[in-house]
């Protein structure tokens, strides 16, 4: 670089601008590069170090038990936009209600009995079943179920951050009163509903989608041919118009069949997997990871990914993307491999 240029870009600096060529750019073909690798988790560290955590962290200290998965590559989250921990929650243990710009759901991985109560709802909520907590909704919980509960939460907070519109607001109230009866949404956002129940919010209605209704979809759809990349999909949608399950993120259930082996594609989505039931193997850009029951991994954007079953029985993932931020930005695309 001359001199005369040195100068000239610190003359720029000085004033608060940049040069174009200042960016290393240039004009030349470009795809997505992900700032950040594939992570494995292996479900045995994660649940040892929640029962850790049971042991030497009290709510009066973290006011929330939670483990992150953190992705070694990011500051904060488990991908750039979304963040997967895992809660502990005893019996007789409480939180108080609070609400935020982040949207939130809950995947129920051990326990019965439990109550998360969302605007004025409140939903029981066990083993299998998955619930939301959307955008500035209050929302609390209370474990008087007897048994030590054990959650994933799943947020968009990496995103909050990164586009700083991070509000927070602990409910002066602490706890919510309980103000519909209970079942009120499953009787009123189903197939059967009100005239008056419309959607009138980019948000959906907080809802609980039960493991047992999960279930039965699933054999039921067993025999169908599913999707070439993913198996059997199932996803958790907006009640009120079928649309994804939080404006920024898609919740889905994931069945592949006993042996079945997904072809491969690539995505400007990031997914997030975590291993419900069952084990087998998948292949996230040159990398080969298996998986078992209780483990989590993510596939950043654009790697190519494919999965297989290699056991016996059905494999059954959670999975959180960030597809329905990219669709409403006109950014997502998709490719299969080869
Ligand atoms: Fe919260
Ligand atoms: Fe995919």
């Amino acid at each position: 670089m001359s001199d005369a240029l040195k100068a000239f870009e610190g003359e720029l600096q000085s004033k608060s601008f940049k040069g174009y060529w200042q960016n290393q750019q240039g004009d030349v073909a470009r795809q997505p590069v992900a700032s950040y690798e594939p992570c494995h988790w292996k479900g045995k560290d994660l649940f040892a170090a929640i029962e850790k955590a049971g042991e030497v962290v009290g709510l009066d200290l973290s006011f929330r038990r939670v483990i992150q998965l953190w992705n070694p590559a990011l500051k904060n989250g488990t991908t750039r936009t979304l963040v997967l921990n895992l809660q502990m929650l005893k019996s007789g243990e409480e939180a108080l209600s609070h609400r935020h710009m982040a949207g939130a759901v809950r995947f129920i991985v051990k326990g019965h009995g439990a109550r998360l109560i969302v605007e004025g709802e409140s939903f029981e909520i066990g083993e299998g079943d998955f619930a939301t907590t959307p955008s500035w909704t209050w929302h609390d919980h209370e474990n008087n179920s007897g048994q030590t509960m054990l959650w994933l939460d799943g947020l968009d907070a990496p995103l909050v951050r990164l586009l700083e519109t991070d509000f927070h607001e602990p409910d002066p109230r602490k706890k919510q009163p309980v103000i519909k009866p209970e079942g009120y949404a499953a009787s009123t956002l189903g197939a059967l509903r009100p005239s008056w129940v419309r959607q009138n919010s980019i948000q959906p209605p907080a809802f609980a989608y039960k493991w047992e209704a999960t279930e039965k979809a699933l054999s039921r759809l067993g025999e169908q041919p599913g999707d070439p990349y993913d198996g059997i999909v199932l996803e958790y949608a907006n009640p009120l118009t079928g649309g994804p399950t939080l404006p920024t993120m898609s919740c889905q259930i994931h069945m592949l069949r006993s042996g079945e082996k997904t072809k491969s594609h690539r995505h400007t989505a990031s997914t997030i997997y975590y291993v419900h039931r069952g084990s087998g193997v998948s292949y996230i850009g040159d990398k080969r990871y298996e998986w078992e029951q209780g483990d989590s991994f993510v596939v950043p954007l654009w790697y190519f990914h494919r999965h297989e079953n290699t056991s016996k029985d059905p494999a059954i993932f959670f999975v959180m993307n960030d597809k329905p931020l990219m669709d409403a930005i006109g950014h997502y695309r998709e490719e299969a491999e080869g």
